[in-house]
């Protein structure tokens, strides 16, 4: 899938003040309707949006997401595929590049929807921004989510016969890859603390889930009362569950991929779930350089990787 730069028809400028113009954005070639689609979008005033980079721990937030807008609904949870009831909007145009049908699974969607989107910040709707639905963004270290996504387009096909370190080295190529994550990450930061905004990471999902849990509940206005319940979301959530649950295991969104080598190798969606788990499975001289690059854009931003992963609060 070759990706071009893209701008957009307008910029975020209400939210965050910066010179819009240099900022770089990317999407697959050739889907500028497609992207004036999103930017044009109807949304409701009870949609929510849970926005992250690829492999950031999406599927496990948006599976708490689902079950807080959705009454605890467990047994609905482990009977339809998660991306059935929470679509993720790019998705039918990546894999079918059909127009036409692209946003429909979002627009048959029964409220409340629940939309799962990896476009940053200002590709996401203009009513998004205007109206301000509620949006949950995850952020997980970079290096973590680059291995996690090798495996995956390794399970789809796209990168089935590529080692992970020749897939790496193909990331640092790339010179736009550090801006291009911790942009997109950034950009939320600084709007985490508006009311319409529940920024976290995984780092912060694995270190606290309970917490993590309970800020959510009340950020959807959906608190968590009693303590069974509690206990029962977090058994659900847990790694083991969503190892073995077929429903958060993307096994339909795989059935979909046309890919030739599509299923040639496949490696279980919920996978490792480390945090730094990326230490053993790079060469150091990956790790290096990549947090070289990383460091640089971080640097320009003034933040850190400490703060981007809060992981210095509480
Ligand atoms: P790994 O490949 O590192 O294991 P996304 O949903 O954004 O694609 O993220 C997928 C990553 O989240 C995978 O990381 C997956 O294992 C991890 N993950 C999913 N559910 C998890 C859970 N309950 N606990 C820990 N990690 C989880």
């Amino acid at each position: 899938m070759e990706r071009v730069q893209v701008t957009p028809r307008s910029y975020p400028t209400n939210l965050i003040d910066k010179d819009w113009s240099n900022r770089k954005l990317f999407f697959r070639k050739n889907s500028d309707d497609f992207l004036n689609l999103v930017h044009d979008m109807k949304l409701r005033d009870d949609d929510v949006w849970i926005v992250t980079l690829p492999k950031c721990g999406t599927t496990w937030m948006q599976e708490l997401l689902w079950l807080l807008l959705n009454n605890l609904d467990f047994d609905e949870a482990l009977a339809k595929d998660q991306e059935i009831r929470s679509p993720f909007l790019e998705f039918d145009i990546l894999v079918n590049e059909d127009l036409e049908r692209s946003l429909r699974p979002v627009e048959e969607l029964k409220s409340p929807r629940l939309i799962k989107s990896h476009l940053s910040l200002a590709l996401l709707p203009s009513q998004l921004w205007q109206r301000k639905n509620k949006v949950i963004y995850v952020f997980r270290n970079p290096l973590d989510s680059i291995v996690s996504r090798y495996y995956h387009g390794v399970s789809f096909g796209i990168h089935y016969g590529k080692s992970l370190h020749q897939y790496f080295d193909e990331i640092l190529a790339n010179e736009d890859f550090a801006a291009e994550i911790i942009e997109h990450a950034y950009e939320f930061y600084q709007l985490r603390n508006e009311p319409w905004v529940y920024y976290t990471s995984f780092e912060r999902m694995k270190k606290d889930l309970r917490g993590v849990i309970n800020d959510v509940s009340i950020f959807l206005d959906k608190p968590i009362n009693e303590e069974p319940i509690m206990e029962r979301l977090l058994k659900h959530l847990s790694f083991e569950e969503m190892k073995k649950n077929p429903t958060t295991n993307h096994l339909w969104e795989r059935a979909q991929i046309k890919h030739k080598n599509a299923g040639k190798e496949i490696h279980p969606f919920v996978r490792r779930g480390e945090v730094n788990g990326y230490k053993d499975e790079l060469k150091p001289e990956q790790i290096e350089k990549a947090n070289a690059c990383i460091k640089k854009i971080l640097d320009n931003n003034s933040v850190t990787m400490e703060e981007l992963l809060l992981l210095n609060n509480p």
